[in-house]
């Protein structure tokens, strides 16, 4: 039997990686503007780190990663996300001492979670995110939110849903967290296995179950907005208030938990509004991690980041009808006929790519029809036709395939017509 490609993975082929690209070029682009700088952490950390910064409660950690021994006997995860190593890189590599502060950083790459894979939802997905460190200044949480919507919006999405809520600080959540024990106690054998031990380990985490969703006492526990202390309000509202001044439309969720533990104050998740999108709607997920830089060994610093996947982009793109613009186009192809040009052909490749041109000839022994419509195929600008007669008078017959126009150019002429006329 073939082998094939492992469950929620997905091969990203030559026509397809095109896109991820331009996306990938967009989001650097952005993150220069911003003065974000990439950051690239190992694809496997300590187990240990995830379990504490995730959080041992979180569905992430208990039945989603991707853990392993190594011949050391060291037991490694490959990440399922990317703040924590970012965190655990800040931390070790004392970037709270630098002198430019927050420190601002991004980072691109494959993360691994073993959910039951479905649209938008992979084993192996891309991220996107960054994480601003070191500043409690809620205009930074608004920056880091105006940051993502930067991105989606100059690629094109336009229906798009931000979502906001406040987690409030520590003494704020204690303060929720035993009104939600209050809350679903009575009933809680009503609920799930998984529930039943929320309630025990973190009750917040209960609100974001999926079997239980549709459960009465959901809709009616204890918003975390009522518990809010004067403090985390005051900061909630002057992050609203940045995001209306930038014309950053939001609407308050006070059900928006997230799936992991270190978030505290702002949370934010970005939908995709569009008809045909699919059942998983978010995009984009972030929030203010305060105490998680201490949790993994550092001091007491504050940070705010957001991830988004490259897959989940796509398909709003794609339900949005958005076509991303065509970048690479093919400069020139050398159609050449006869022993002597097709020889030829060769170091006048290299001299045209040297020159910049992305440009390619034949290697299929085709005749000079059949190069002309692979010249076609690959969206060629130019032809560039060489035979028995052009190498004794010095001259290519170029010929553009857009116009159908034809032209005797000089050899070392080529670099500068195909510039002036390309
Ligand atoms: P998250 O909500 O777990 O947050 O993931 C962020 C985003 O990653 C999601 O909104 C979605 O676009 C994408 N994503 C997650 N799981 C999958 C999957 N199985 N397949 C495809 N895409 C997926 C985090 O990861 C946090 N580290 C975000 C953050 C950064 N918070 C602060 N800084």
């Amino acid at each position: 039997m073939s082998i094939q490609i492992p469950r929620g993975t997905q091969d990203i082929l030559p026509g397809e990686i095109e896109k991820w690209q331009f996306i990938e070029k967009k989001a650097k682009e952005i993150c220069n503007r911003f003065l974000y700088k990439e950051i690239r952490t190992p694809i496997f950390e300590h187990t240990e780190l995830f379990q504490r910064s995730v959080g041992d409660t979180t569905d992430i950690v208990q039945k989603e990663m991707y853990t392993f021994e190594d011949r050391g006997g060291r037991s490694l995860t490959l990440r399922p996300e990317g703040t924590a190593a970012v965190v655990r890189s800040y931390a070790e590599n004392k970037m709270y001492g630098q002198a430019a502060q927050p420190v601002k950083l991004y980072y691109f790459g494959p993360m691994f979670r073993y959910e039951r894979p479905q649209a938008g939802r992979y084993r192996q997905f891309i991220q996107f995110g960054v994480e601003a460190i070191g500043s409690n200044d809620p205009s930074i949480d608004a920056e880091v939110i105006s940051l993502a919507m930067e991105l989606y919006k100059e690629l094109g999405l336009k229906k798009l849903r931000l979502v906001i809520n406040s987690l409030g600080d520590t003494s704020s959540r204690k303060a929720h967290r035993d009104a939600l024990i209050h809350h679903f106690k009575p009933r809680i054998g009503e609920f799930c296995k998984d529930c039943r031990q929320r309630l025990e380990t973190n009750p917040l985490r209960i609100l974001d179950c999926k079997k239980d969703r549709d459960h009465q006492l959901m809709k009616s526990a204890p918003s975390i907005l009522d518990y809010l202390n004067d403090e985390s309000l005051q900061y909630f509202e002057a992050v609203k208030q940045h995001l209306s001044d930038m014309d950053i439309e939001y609407v308050v969720d006070p059900t928006l938990v997230r799936g992991l533990d270190y978030y505290n104050h702002t949370a934010f998740e970005i939908m995709s509004e569009a008809d045909g999108f699919g059942a998983i709607t978010t995009l984009c997920g972030g929030g203010r991690y305060n105490g998680l830089v201490q949790e993994v060994g550092g001091p007491d610093q504050p940070g705010i980041g957001f991830a988004l996947s490259i897959e989940r982009l796509l398909s709003a793109l794609e339900a949005e009808g958005v076509e991303l613009p065509q970048e690479h186009a093919v400069d020139c192809y050398i159609i050449a006929l006869g022993e002597k040009a097709i020889d030829y052909a060769v170091p006048l490749l290299q001299k045209l790519r040297r020159e910049g041109f992305s440009a390619e000839k034949d290697y299929m022994g085709r005749k000079m029809k059949a190069q002309f419509k692979a010249a076609e195929r690959i969206g060629a600008k130019f032809a560039l036709i060489i035979g028995e007669d052009e190498l004794e008078s010095g001259n290519a017959m170029v010929k553009n395939l857009t116009t159908g126009d034809q032209e005797r150019v000089p050899f070392d002429h080529l670099p500068g017509y195909l510039r002036s006329e390309g």
